[in-house]
């Protein structure tokens, strides 16, 4: 495969590097890296509706897969290459009871439900790419630091596969439970260290440097590839048609990052005619890009964006002890790894950004899941997102909106359960201020005698 290099993202550096090489920086100048491609090289489609003939050859498990059906998308493997375990099947869907409920017309809202795949969230299709990069490479162990749903995705490919030994690093305490049960069900070695997301980011960081250990955080280039697809599934959910808006949480902004570069792509090659708009949304209590995005200003600048910005942005969190805190566990982060490239993002899809509280955030997820759709809190960030959008009057009613929910109900019932609860008190102990008030999605387990009487009361029939 020659087709594929990594390159530096800085214009004033560009170093170009083989895709033999290990790397999550540049060696020049420690920027991000892109996976790029000499696509004269590659036979690209010359419609998108060529993949759907993927479908009627779907026993093929590289056919199957939801990401490397857009292979030629991201040709980087040979088809022996590829590791994948049956990841993103996962198909745009049309809500119209949610639309209502945020003020859009019927047939305009979309979710993207990205908890179907086989870890139960969208890191799956980062996970398969990263793994094929490692297998090619000769890889015996990866690693990875996480907020939960990249752990479970690590453990499972490697447990799955047989590739790999694995290694997850965990922040303490903060970790939803679902999330945690799965690396130690799938057999990965756990590491708690005392810290945060960002402590383990670190330092995961530094123990693959020195060790052979291969990482697969999203400053792995080749796992981003992966992440591109979920954009070409909803465009072939929507007929190939291009939407209004992508709504995507945001935390590491891995996700952001490749959505920019998958539309910014297909525009290149002349597959799409135009580009959605992105809107990024943080949680208020973890809000780096928001707040130098529309606080700070800052820009992607052609390639530029000020580091010395930045830099100061960092400095002064620390000095003010400033620290991500959030329900949304899987987006409680301080330092986006990514901010350079969703900035990119931000500047190819004439994106925005945007924060929601806590409060907004589990309500959203609740009136998501009263739709028939169950997600984890940082997913109901887009919905909250939209409410916001639409009252800012940036989202119209007949916009079509297309909200990726990122990962499933399952990985936090401990919220599920504290919010739907009666007992004030457990409800403030898990949920904080948020939890104080009880909302009209609430609802609370009825505890009775067994008694039919006092059954039938409690139902409702006398
Ligand atoms: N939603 C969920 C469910 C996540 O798990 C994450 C990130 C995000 C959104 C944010 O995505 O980083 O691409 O902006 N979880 C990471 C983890 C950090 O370790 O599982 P992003």
């Amino acid at each position: 495969m020659t087709a594929a290099f990594q390159q530096c993202i800085h214009p004033d550096c560009g170093a170009r590097f083989d895709t033999s090489q290990i790397l999550t920086s540049c060696p020049a100048c420690g920027s991000l890296l892109d996976v790029c491609y000499n696509w004269d090289q590659v036979p690209v489609p010359r419609s998108l509706r060529e993949f759907e003939k993927r479908w009627l050859s779907r026993l093929n498990p590289v056919d199957f897969s939801g990401v490397w059906r857009f292979r030629e998308l991201l040709p980087f493997a040979t088809d022996k290459q590829i590791v994948t375990i049956g990841e993103g099947q996962t198909i745009l869907q049309k809500n119209d009871l949610l639309a209502g409920r945020c003020g859009m017309r019927p047939g305009t809202l979309f979710l993207q439900y990205e908890g179907q795949n086989p870890s139960g969230s969208f890191k799956d299709n980062g996970m398969t790419a990263a793994s094929t990069h490692a297998h090619q490479v000769g890889a015996r162990m990866t690693a990875c630091a996480s907020t939960g749903n990249t752990s479970a995705s690590l453990a499972i490919y490697a447990g799955v596969t047989g590739l790999f030994r694995c290694v997850v690093f965990v922040g303490s305490g903060r970790i939803a439970y679902g999330k945690l049960s799965q690396a130690l069900d799938y057999g990965a070695r756990t590491i708690q260290i005392r810290g945060d997301f960002d402590d383990a980011l670190a330092r995961v960081r530094q123990i693959c440097s020195k060790h052979p250990i291969y990482l697969c955080n999203s400053v792995n280039p080749f796992r981003l590839e992966g992440q591109k697809t979920i954009m070409y599934r909803v465009l072939e959910g929507l007929g190939w048609q291009v939407p209004d808006w992508i709504v995507v949480p945001g935390g590491n902004l891995g996700n952001s990052s490749a959505f920019g570069k998958a539309f910014l792509e297909l525009k290149q090659l002349g597959l799409i005619d135009r580009i959605p708009r992105l809107a990024i949304i943080n949680a208020r209590g973890a809000c780096t890009l928001d707040r130098l995005v529309n606080e700070g200003g800052l820009k992607w600048n052609q390639g530029r964006p000020s580091s010395e910005q930045i830099g100061q942005f960092y400095t002064q969190m620390d000095r003010d002890q400033n620290k991500a805190s959030t329900l949304a566990s899987a987006i409680e982060i301080n330092r986006p790894v990514n901010l350079e490239k969703a900035l990119r993002a931000i500047d190819v899809c004439d994106g925005i950004v945007r924060s929601v509280s806590d409060q907004e955030i589990i309500d959203a997820r609740a009136m998501i899941a009263s739709c028939g759709f169950g997600c984890e809190p940082a997913s109901g960030a887009t919905i909250a997102g939209v409410q916001l959008l639409r009252k800012q009057g940036l989202i119209a009613a007949s916009d079509r909106v297309v909200c990726i929910l990122t990962g499933h109900q399952l990985k936090d019932p401990d919220l599920t359960v504290a919010y739907h609860s009666n007992d004030s008190a457990l409800r403030e102990k898990k949920l904080g201020p948020s939890g104080v008030r009880e909302t009209i999605w609430s609802n609370a387990p009825v505890v009775v005698d067994n008694d039919e009487a006092a059954i039938l009361r409690a139902i409702g029939i006398n």
